[in-house]
């Protein structure tokens, strides 16, 4: 793909590809109202209702914009309980992709690592991966087993000039499997676009490096290909041995050595639902009965089948470089005018959304404090804007009930594929400078209520303090009657 280039090098700005066919009026509420909503959900911002958010940036899962292609093939979806058209079609797509013949239908991600969990792990198994994410570990430890993270060390840096911050580290990854040995270890697990640690990719040459380590031990080696797509596009654009190939060709190479292959399709091929597959019929057999058990019979596994037909076209759209590209280069910009304001990224840039370094933003406030919530929580208040904490909140608390501190303290603001306009985009920027210029008001949270299992989703909490109060009085003393 060539960049189209601006004849005026200085207006040099990410181009959409697409055109805007349908829209949805959004509404902005006013500062005063904003500080109150966020108080009534609990300065949780997945309790906020949509209705009073100007940007969602909460996740790219299950809305990013669809195509024309999709909306129409959604229209010959098969309706049936059993042997649907649909499914044939969605079958076709997989293989004609990723060269894999079996496919279990789920009805999004995390009930693909609940089947995996359920089939393959037993207490005191340990399931080496780049780094955890939420539902996966959740599983994980359900089932009595443990999670080991083997980044390399660079992923956890904030800033770093990495081109693949979500790389393993192979050293640490052999010495693991030689000490708790490979009878112990059910599965590695890749997660591409590293979710937790800002969307960072892995090159093709580390996950290759992985899956032959595992062939080497006899164990079994499973993609989470959620966030396959932007790591597709920065092999592509980053790793110099990618160059010339197409993204079928990257993701056949990296497909074909892959046992098992789960995604959900929220994020992997712009619709709703997920899905495992592989070309190992016996992999596939011991996990096909907890299919009906769990999410539906074997042709749908709990999606709907328009969705299915969405995720056949979705599939094959996302081996077009420049339709993959959106999400990137839209994020990087983002990335790159709060980087210039001075306001602490996680950089290079990533897929997913961009993602703000509290523990810099908001330096001496205590992990307990929870600053990646309290900085969701200020930058609904400043702009409506809701972002997703990905800090200590998301953890789950130890066994012994302490808390478990996040190596990183990360505001997310997803920026959801081909869904917001440039000015939109710097929109954001502009309030979450005015915050960074206005971080001294931000105090910290506390629980108001804790949940046990996956807190960070109905968790909720309360301001230690007024700097909500203060926030909002700054933000009209300097904004005067804007919304
Ligand atoms: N794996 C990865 C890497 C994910 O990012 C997600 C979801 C899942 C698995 C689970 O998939 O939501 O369809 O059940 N991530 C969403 C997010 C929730 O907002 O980051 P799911």
């Amino acid at each position: 793909m060539s960049t189209v280039k601006f004849y005026c090098p200085d207006q040099q700005v990410p181009l959409e590809m697409h055109k805007v066919r349908v829209v949805q009026k959004l509404f902005l509420p006013p500062v005063e109202e904003r500080m109150r909503k966020m108080n009534e959900a609990g300065n949780n911002t997945f309790l906020l209702q949509n209705k009073d958010v100007f940007m969602d940036m909460l996740t790219d899962s299950g809305v990013n914009a669809m195509s024309d292609n999709q909306m129409a093939a959604m229209m010959q979806a098969d309706d049936s309980y059993a042997g649907s058209e649909t499914c044939n079609r969605l079958l076709k797509s997989i293989e004609d992709v990723f060269g894999m013949k079996y496919f279990l239908p789920a009805h999004q991600g995390r009930a693909c690592e609940n089947i995996l969990a359920e089939t393959f792990v037993k207490p005191g198994d340990v399931v080496p991966m780049n780094f955890h994410f939420t539902t996966t570990k959740a599983h994980i430890t359900r089932m009595g087993g443990s999670v080991e993270e083997l980044v390399i060390p660079e992923g956890l840096e904030p800033k770093n000039d990495h081109p693949f911050k979500g790389n393993f580290d192979i050293p640490r990854l052999e010495a693991l499997i030689e000490k708790v040995g490979a009878n112990h270890i059910p599965f590695v697990r890749i997660e591409a676009g590293t979710n937790l640690i800002g969307g960072q990719p892995l090159s093709l040459d580390n996950m290759l490096k992985v899956a032959a380590i595992c062939k080497k031990h006899g164990i079994m080696s499973v993609l989470d290909a959620s966030l396959l797509q932007d790591n597709l596009y920065f092999i592509k654009t980053r790793e110099a041995a990618c160059k010339y190939m197409s993204i079928r060709e990257i993701t056949r190479k990296l497909s074909d050595q892959m046992d098992l292959i789960y995604f959900s399709s929220r994020k992997l091929g712009f619709s709703r639902g997920g899905g495992i597959i592989s070309n190992n019929e016996s992999l596939i057999l011991k996990m096909k009965a907890l299919i009906p058990l769990f999410e539906g019979f074997l042709t749908y596994g709990g999606m709907e089948v328009r969705s299915m037909e969405a995720i056949a076209v979705g599939l094959q759209e996302t081996m077009d470089e420049e339709i993959i590209s959106q999400g990137p280069i839209f994020i990087e910009q983002l990335v790159k005018e709060l980087d210039a304001y001075g306001v602490p990224m996680i950089t290079p840039a990533g897929g997913l959304g961009a993602h703000i370094n509290a523990s810099e933003f908001l330096p001496g406030m205590p992990h307990d404090q929870y600053p990646a919530g309290a900085l969701a929580a200020a930058l609904y208040i400043a702009g409506g804007i809701r972002g997703m904490e990905r800090g200590t909140i998301s953890e789950q608390r130890n066994v012994d009930g302490t808390e478990r501190y996040a190596e990183l303290e990360l505001l997310r603001l997803a920026c959801p594929r081909r869904v917001f306009t440039l000015s939109q985009i710097k929109y954001c920027a502009d309030r979450v400078k005015w915050l960074y210029d206005n971080r001294h008001l931000i105090g910290g949270l506390q629980w108001e209520e804790e949940p046990e299992v996956l807190r960070f989703f109905f968790g909720r909490l309360k301001p230690i303090g007024d700097w909500q109060e203060k926030l909002v009085a700054k933000f009209r003393s300097d904004f005067g009657d804007s919304l």
